[in-house]
């Protein structure tokens, strides 16, 4: 998949600088062409030499050549590239690349290169965790950047967390899954729905719950990434979907997530319910913050919403495919087995709040898949994104 393909590396100032001569040589031995670009701080930890010798061209780090006075263009190296990838990324480039502070060779290539640029952060768990890294990862993935997510374990400063840049394989891998374009879902158009709803009490209180969207986003992303037109029906999230072929739609209740997803399943291939829908709403919604007047108790009468999966579900043309969730804490598989009767789902997803680094907020879940025929297939517990891929092959054979 990287047969051929022009790729520029960016090294900025980490110690995880070392694992770029891995990256390297994993490229070249894959048929990639590597250009790499160094800030002045990251040849303080790994030295050109070593990176010119393996990728077979000289290291760019100036705006002009010491030897000549001669110009390094940004601006063709940024037209070059099939992709650009930044590994490691530290919290001040990624800072520079969001707010456009091209005060060194990297930055400006970053601000010139057509191609898709992928980000793999490397640092200290305290400052990948600080909001101003993370609204600056934000950015950057809402400008169509790739995020190549840390991964979890010892750190140079030997505190252990969330800030190890991800393995050169890995690293690897995600640009030859870029590059080998799997696009088992072109042309397919494909509604998903994420995030949790807010049923308004008053103007200031609401019954919701603990969905983050991530779920959610990842499985847009997947169907994207594969070529599908996605339309994201989310409730109240705080992230970002990257890929141009999703529309973004938001709500906040379950009556609105129900009118925009009737509205618009009848011209998908399939649906995706992947929402943490409130099954229940206040009867009245005060129109006026409550007071607490009195001691005492007051009384919440609640209705129920309509159930957008059965909706669909009792309007499923043939050949359109619907995949439901199951969130259980007791009698899982009997629970899921009858939501999938139910509502008249060609699979559901189970995942149970039993296991743990499953469901709610988390990176990761550990999913069952049941379908009609009642194959039930288990799966371990990993990412998120990776849990998406295995969704999403289900339905790219359902729908093939
Ligand atoms: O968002 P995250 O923090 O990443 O968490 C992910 C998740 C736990 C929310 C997700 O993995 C998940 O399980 N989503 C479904 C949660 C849920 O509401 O499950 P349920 O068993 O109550 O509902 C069954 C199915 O019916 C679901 O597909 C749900 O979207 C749908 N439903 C439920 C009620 C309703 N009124 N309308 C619906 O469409």
């Amino acid at each position: 998949m990287l047969q051929g393909k022009k790729i520029i590396l960016g090294i900025t100032g980490s110690i995880a600088a070392y694992k770029a001569a891995s990256i390297i040589r994993g490229l070249v031995k894959k048929g990639a062409e590597v250009q790499v670009v160094i800030t002045p701080a990251g040849k303080e930890f790994i030295t050109p030499i070593t990176l010119s010798a393996l990728s077979n061209h000289p290291v760019i780090s100036e705006f002009f050549s010491n030897r000549d006075g001669s110009w390094h263009s940004h601006v063709d190296l940024g037209l070059w590239a099939d992709a650009m990838l930044v590994a490691p990324a530290t919290a001040a480039s990624i800072g520079k690349m969001a707010h456009g502070i091209a005060d060194n060779m990297l930055i400006t290539t970053y601000l010139s290169c057509k191609a898709p640029v992928f980000v793999a952060p490397a640092m200290d768990l305290d400052m990948f965790a600080h909001p101003t890294t993370q609204q600056n990862i934000e950015c950057l993935r809402g400008f169509g950047n790739y995020i190549i997510e840390p991964g979890e374990g010892e750190l140079a400063s030997h505190l252990i967390g969330k800030g190890r840049m991800e393995e050169p394989d890995r690293i690897i891998e995600v640009l030859e899954e870029f590059f080998s374009g799997q696009q088992d879902l072109q042309k397919k158009k494909i509604l998903i729905t994420a995030g949790p709803t807010y049923e308004k009490i008053d103007p200031v209180r609401f019954i919701g719950n603990y969905s983050s969207g991530k779920m959610g986003f990842a499985l847009a992303e997947e169907c994207a990434r594969r070529g599908a037109e996605v339309t994201l029906i989310t409730g109240p999230v705080s992230l970002s979907a990257t890929h141009p072929n999703i529309q973004r739609i938001n709500v906040e209740s379950a009556e609105e997530m129900y009118q925009a997803a009737t509205s618009h399943y009848p011209g998908t291939d399939a649906g995706i319910l992947c929402a943490a829908v409130a099954d229940y709403r206040p009867e009245q919604v005060s129109p006026e913050k409550i007071k607490r007047e009195k001691e005492g108790e007051i009384q919440l009468r609640l209705v129920p919403n309509q159930d957008i999966a059965a909706s669909l579900g009792a309007i499923k043309k043939e050949g359109q495919r619907l995949v439901g969730f199951a969130l259980e804490t007791i009698g899982e598989l009997k629970n899921a087995k009858r939501k999938l009767e139910k509502k008249n789902l060609d699979y559901i997803v189970l995942n149970s709040l039993q296991d743990s680094g499953a469901g709610f907020q988390v990176d990761t879940n550990k999913v069952t898949i049941i379908d009609r025929s009642e194959v039930i297939t288990e799966y371990p517990l990993k990412g998120k994104n990776e849990v998406a891929k295995d969704i999403i092959n289900k339905l790219a054979t359902l729908l093939s």
